[in-house]
């Protein structure tokens, strides 16, 4: 690639979903030229393409603004997908960002002679391969990059449908039929809870502990943690979902130790907000499962030695990052799975930063997008400056 063909800019950006319109808004805003990269053929694909119909917001509206832009006062307090996409749409026209879409991130590292970022991109609609070499670096492609699923035994044998979380819609394809959701996180749950009201025989697999609170719960929660101390509040939550839920064990989900706010916290993982499915759990017409040991043709069989038959499984088993198909170095930031080191951890050397990491959602990326920008754009002001002052230098010694 000769270097006629590389195209020069202050940041690149990779990444147009919620934490790259983030970052190109705060940085629009103070006046530091950058461009964002995405992969697919529009911004914001994991909410357009990804995510299944009945999907809302789980937390309360005010903790995903993106920053710089409330929800509209008239929006529902928590938003369904569809206007959430509306807004998304309004935050990139508002702070005139215009994605590089089909713009693939094959490699991006960092070139010590000229201390700048070099990064590969393919065209996905020629075809044809792009160089951009940047003076900061924006990882914004996301903690959900790539569907995870777990391997298992017989699975390949499985004779019929088989689906991540990320290619579910709706269960109008699945009424009638028997169908088996892999995990109960958000997704499992609120799968599962589509399937069954759409008259599929529905059957969960949990294999982790859950704690199952509602919506209006975290949101009580979020509010109280600005007067009272983490632990108390953490202790209600529990308190709250065993006098709502009960004792959830006997339909075969364990409750963990602690409460939800601490789970979060400790492991990262989310609490499950519970959308319906538990009373399809606790009326015993969603059954639940422990893990799966084995697959054969269209019989599964669970650890405890039970089989039963499915048509369809679908795997809510979350994602994971792809950081590290595409970053060559950047050690000091991400870890061998392609997520930060350090939790909330924004920066790394060299001018390499990350957004939406930090495993907080819109309310996270928020944050880091602002910490971002401002550390760039401290860098920018003190390099001009510093050239200022060699400029005044090299005056003073012409005398
Ligand atoms: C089903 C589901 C529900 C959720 N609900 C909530 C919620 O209610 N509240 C909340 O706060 N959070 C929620 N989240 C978390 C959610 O991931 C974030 O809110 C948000 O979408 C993350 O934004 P992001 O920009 O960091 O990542 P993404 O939205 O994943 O965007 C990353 C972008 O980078 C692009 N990309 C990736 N690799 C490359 C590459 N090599 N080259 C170029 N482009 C690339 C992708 O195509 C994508 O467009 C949910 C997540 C899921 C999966
Ligand atoms: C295995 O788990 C299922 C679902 O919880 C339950 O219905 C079944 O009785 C269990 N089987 C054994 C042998 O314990
Ligand atoms: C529904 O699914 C369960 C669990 O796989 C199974 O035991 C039951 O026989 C199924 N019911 C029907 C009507 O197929």
């Amino acid at each position: 690639m000769d270097e006629a063909n590389e195209k020069k800019v202050v940041v690149a950006i990779v990444g147009a979903g919620p934490s790259g319109l983030a970052a190109a808004a705060c940085l629009n805003r103070q006046g530091v030229a950058n461009i964002v990269l995405e992969r697919d053929d529009c911004s914001c694909s994991l909410w357009r393409k990804r995510a299944y119909d009945r999907l809302k917001l789980h937390l309360a509206k005010q903790f995903c603004e993106l920053p710089y832009m409330p929800f509209p006062s008239k929006s529902p307090t928590f938003i369904p997908r569809d206007q959430f996409i509306e807004y998304l749409d309004s935050y990139k026209s508002h702070f005139g960002i215009k994605p590089y879409c089909g713009r693939s991130v094959e490699s991006a590292s960092y070139d010590d002679q000229i201390g700048k970022w070099r990064i590969l991109a393919r065209n996905t609609g020629s075809g044809e391969h792009e160089v951009y070499v940047a003076e900061f670096l924006v990882v914004a492609s996301g903690e959900n990059s790539e569907g995870a699923m777990p391997e298992i035994d017989g699975l390949e044998s499985f004779g019929g449908e088989v689906m991540h979380s990320s290619e579910y819609r709706n269960g109008r394809e699945f009424g009638g039929k028997n169908v088996l959701v892999v995990g109960c996180g958000n997704s499992g749950m609120e799968i599962g809870y589509d399937l069954w009201s759409h008259g599929a025989n529905t059957s969960i697999v949990a294999r982790s502990p859950v704690e199952v609170v509602t919506k209006e719960m975290v949101f009580l929660g979020m509010v109280l943690l600005k007067f009272l101390p983490f632990r108390i509040v953490d202790f209600l939550m529990m308190l709250l979902s065993k006098l709502i839920y009960g004792d959830y064990s006997k339909y075969g989900l364990r409750r963990p130790k602690n409460g939800p706010f601490h789970l979060k916290a400790v492991t990262g993982r989310s609490p499950t907000i519970d959308v319906g499915a538990m009373r399809g759990i606790k009326n015993g017409e969603i059954k639940v499962f422990p893990p799966i040991k084995s697959i054969k043709g269209k019989l599964v069989t669970f650890i405890n030695e039970t089989r039963s038959r499915f048509e369809s499984i679908i795997f809510a088993t979350g994602y994971k990052s792809n950081v590290r198909k595409w970053l060559q170095g950047g050690d000091d930031l991400f870890n061998d799975d392609g997520m930060t080191k350090v939790r909330h951890q924004w920066k790394g050397e060299n001018g390499l930063y990350c957004i939406g990491f930090s495993q907080q959602g819109l309310f996270g990326i928020s944050a880091d997008a602002r910490n971002v920008a401002d550390d760039i754009s401290f860098k920018l002001q003190r390099r001009r400056k510093g050239n200022a002052w060699d400029v005044a230098h090299g005056m003073i010694s012409l005398y």
